[in-house]
């Protein structure tokens, strides 16, 4: 299925000069979300994934519906102040200041293969300090997997040693 028919592209959102990849328009044609979710699970099962992991708030409703059909557990990496229990927490930089992203400290037993899942790869900086949580815990990243990756931003150079999946490409 070619799946970038059903993204809606809009210019200067959320400043100008962006091209956000509206993945909204695909998450209401339900056999059209299915279908990538499918794909995306069909990859997390050949790379024997034992968990998935993904962070607020898109990579929830990719990561989530993952698990739930492959009947395995879903992990939330979330900002500070969400989790109620102990986390392990990563900083990293965005364009304009530092941004953090925490785990519960016990969501991942050391070894297991986990997937880590996001809607869209761009800079990477999201999806590095996911990864960088999942290895602190001991979780061994058995693929990493998109709906979109926005090719030319550096992100897909930060993930060459790990087997990634990107759907649509632009
Ligand atoms: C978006 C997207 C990814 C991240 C990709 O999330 O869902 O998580 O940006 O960008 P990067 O590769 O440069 O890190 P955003 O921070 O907009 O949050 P949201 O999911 O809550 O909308
Ligand atoms: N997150 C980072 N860059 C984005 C883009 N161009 N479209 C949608 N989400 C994004």
């Amino acid at each position: 299925m070619d799946y970038a028919n059903y993204i809606k592209s809009v210019m200067d959102f959320p400043t100008k000069g962006i091209n956000f990849r509206d993945i909204t328009s695909l998450l209401e044609e339900g056999p059209v979300y299915r279908a990538a979710i499918n794909d995306l699970a069909a990859f997390a099962e050949s790379k024997n994934a034992e968990i998935v992991v993904g962070p607020e708030a898109r990579g929830f409703v990719i990561g989530g519906p993952v698990a739930y059909s492959l009947g395995i557990g879903f992990v939330p990496v979330r900002k500070p102040g969400k989790l109620p229990r102990e986390v392990a927490t990563v900083s990293y930089k965005k364009e304009y200041g530092i941004d953090t992203l925490c785990i519960h400290k016990d969501s991942i037993k050391p070894g297991q293969r986990v997937l880590v899942t996001d809607d869209l790869l761009a800079t990477g900086g999201t999806i590095e300090a996911t990864i960088k949580l999942v290895e602190q815990l001991g979780g061994v990243v058995a693929g990493v997997a998109f709906l979109i990756e926005l090719t030319g931003l550096g992100g897909s150079e930060l993930l060459k040693d790990y087997d990634v999946l990107s759907l649509i490409n632009y």
